[in-house]
């Protein structure tokens, strides 16, 4: 039976040092760092999230304001509220919660955030200053798998890593950020995606498979290397009339299967969720300090 990573413990102890961090910062600086957050639409899956973040903010002896406009919001109204919080120097981190409706153009909102507040890694500046190796945000859904990856003894140098998905805020960013040659990094790897004609002669060849492809449970056991690790990001709501909720969470990897070749796998939930949360933590405090420092 595989170890199970277990993202929960490994993220409160992220947490723990993010809240020293916090208070040194207090006392040295009299100054809280401060997270916006702006939620456009109803989406449940994005409120839930958008709560956690708030909640963790509090935890932790941050400053959080929340913003949720209707799905009927202008892309104008968004842009203005980012460009108020990039001149707010209360402010030190602004995310947008992600996907905005169709009518609002993600990229423009996303260029508008001052890169020294975007926390969540996703602006053009940060993502090329990553890609090439500099100093940046790294968004937080790969920077967490990378923690997981090392806190739990499974460094990714010299591994073969298979990371299927290719979106702009897990797939593209996790191959970058694990392919530099630095600490905690330094792997091999490919990127495959559900256009492959056979995904399994893929996966079958990952040391560290990385799931990030959005359809559940799509990943089973005899797709994998004996011996494996296996990073789940799915989270996915599957309708189950047996949960007092209407719905449970599953990856997309089929965990029973998977849990019987894996040396070692992420729960769902409880793997890299809980990872995302700390991680922005970890770089809300990063940004208070570096827009503070003398
Ligand atoms: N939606 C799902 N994950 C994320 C994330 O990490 N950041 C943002 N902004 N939106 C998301």
């Amino acid at each position: 039976m595989a170890q199970i990573i277990d993202g929960k413990l490994i993220a409160e102890q992220i947490k723990a040092e993010v809240r020293v961090g916090v208070s040194l910062l207090l006392k040295e600086r009299q100054v809280r760092p401060g997270l916006g957050v702006v939620l456009v639409g109803e989406d449940p899956a994005s409120q839930s999230y958008v709560r956690s973040k708030g909640k963790a903010c509090e935890d932790l002896g941050m400053y959080s304001e929340t913003r949720r406009l209707p799905a009927s919001a202008t892309e104008a109204e968004v842009l203005s509220l980012v460009r108020a919080w990039n001149d707010d120097a209360s402010m030190h981190g602004i995310l947008v919660q992600l996907p905005l409706p169709r009518h609002i153009n993600e990229h423009r909102v996303i260029a508008a955030i001052d890169p020294r507040k975007d926390v969540d890694g996703i602006h053009p500046t940060n993502i090329g200053r990553l890609v090439i190796g500099m100093e940046c945000f790294k968004p937080c859904t790969p920077a967490g798998i990378q923690e997981l990856l090392v806190r739990s003894g499974h460094d990714p140098g010299g591994k073969h890593v298979v990371v299927v998905g290719r979106s702009n805020i897990v797939g593209k960013p996790t191959a970058n950020i694990l392919m530099q040659k630095a600490p905690g990094a330094n792997a091999i790897v490919t990127i495959a995606h559900t256009a492959a004609r056979d995904l399994g002669a893929f996966t079958r060849e990952a040391d560290i498979l990385i799931a990030a492809l959005g359809k559940p449970e799509c990943i089973t056991g005899a797709m994998l290397k004996p011996g494996c690790v296996v990073i789940d990001v799915g989270i996915n709501r599957v309708p189950d009339p047996a949960s007092p909720k209407g719905y449970r969470l599953v990856g997309d990897v089929h965990f029973a299967s998977a849990e019987q070749v894996a040396a070692a796998i992420t729960p769902v939930p409880g793997g890299v969720g809980p990872m995302t949360i700390a991680m922005l933590m970890q770089n809300t405090l990063l940004a208070a300090q570096r827009i503070t420092a003398a």
